[in-house]
């Protein structure tokens, strides 16, 4: 007798292979728009399942779970960050959740070293200027932006994606390391890295990179104080999320010249609108969340989620659990 396959519902269609081991394993439903589904839409859509694959932009809280109903075992969050899942409330209920780590840290890490260059340099308007026919002729004191040999590096929250930027940043141009964590770190490659307070960093550091989880603890972290301890040539890097920033105090910031200069992967909320006070400055260049954007780390990361999800659903340990 044919046994009824797990319905799973799928926030938004991930990379080939993984979706065809889901489809072959599962009765998948997958949200077929470019465009995350509604609220309404995805307290719907989750409806008698089992396991959910969600997205960083859906909100998984008590109230999909009530939606879902009592069979739902496990959720499979397509990204490393899992500020998106209401953690206590799964825990609570007993619905395994899992994430995707490593995989992405290279790409992640590349994209950090990428904004803090372009950021450096004026990159974006430097380019926009040829592009708008506005380039006129070399200047001597046109365009001066920062060096970055020998300089000092911040990386706030040392985790996997921080130790690859220190490790680029440290073995390519040289830069000393500072790092904040929740305690001392034995890091692969970066023997000289110093463990100091988040204001010593701020006050040290040429370049601050962010990656540090979203939390209650963590939002908002950089505002007016923290900005101001800065350099006033400091360029400041986010690739983690945009609510770790006090964006009101980053425009001010900006500004004002401190920190001289912003490179962000990640605002609060995505899509940023295209009137937000950031989008105009010259001294602030925005990427659409691409940390983890290449074909390879995409894979790699449905790969996992699918690995999760279907653990979950036979009620074996994920491999790569929250908690
Ligand atoms: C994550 O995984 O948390 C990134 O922000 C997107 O890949």
């Amino acid at each position: 007798m044919a046994t009824s396959r797990p319905r799973v519902f799928i926030s938004r269609r991930l990379p080939a292979a993984g979706l065809a081991r889901l489809q072959q394993a599962t009765d998948a439903v997958v949200w077929p728009d470019r465009m995350p589904p509604s609220r309404a839409e995805l307290l719907a859509a989750v409806s008698g399942c089992a396991g959910i694959v969600s997205l960083l932009s859906d909100t998984i809280d008590a109230e999909v779970f009530d939606a879902a109903g009592p069979q739902l075992k496990v959720v499979s969050n397509y990204a490393v960050g899992v500020n998106n899942i209401d953690l206590a409330e799964a825990r609570r209920r007993g619905i395994a959740v899992g994430n995707t780590p490593d995989v992405l840290t290279d790409a992640t890490a590349d994209i950090a070293v990428a904004l803090l260059l372009a950021a450096a340099r004026h990159l974006q308007p430097a380019a926009d200027e040829v592009r708008q026919g506005a380039w006129r002729t070399w200047e001597p004191t046109g365009w001066l932006g920062q060096d970055l040999t020998g300089r000092t590096l911040g990386i706030v929250g040392m985790g996997r994606i921080g130790a690859a930027v220190a490790r680029r940043l440290a073995g390519g141009w040289g830069m000393r390391v500072l790092y904040t964590a929740r305690s001392e770190k034995q890091l692969d490659g970066l023997a000289d890295a110093r463990r100091v307070t988040l204001e010593q960093l701020l006050q040290e550091s040429d370049f601050v990179s962010l990656h540090t989880a979203l939390t209650e603890e963590t939002r908002g972290m950089i505002s007016h104080k923290q900005l101001a301890l800065m350099k006033p040539t400091a360029v400041l890097v986010n690739t983690a999320r945009g609510a770790v920033i006090d964006q009101d105090a980053l425009v001010q910031g900006l500004k004002q010249g401190r920190p001289w200069a912003a490179g962000l992967d990640v605002t609060e909320p995505e899509p940023l609108p295209p009137e937000h006070p950031l989008v105009g400055l010259a001294n602030c260049m925005i990427l659409p969340h691409i940390g983890s954007a290449t074909v390879a780390t995409r894979d790699a990361m449905a790969e996992i989620c699918v690995d999760n999800l279907l653990a979950g659903l036979a009620g074996q340990p994920l491999r790569c659990p929250i908690g």
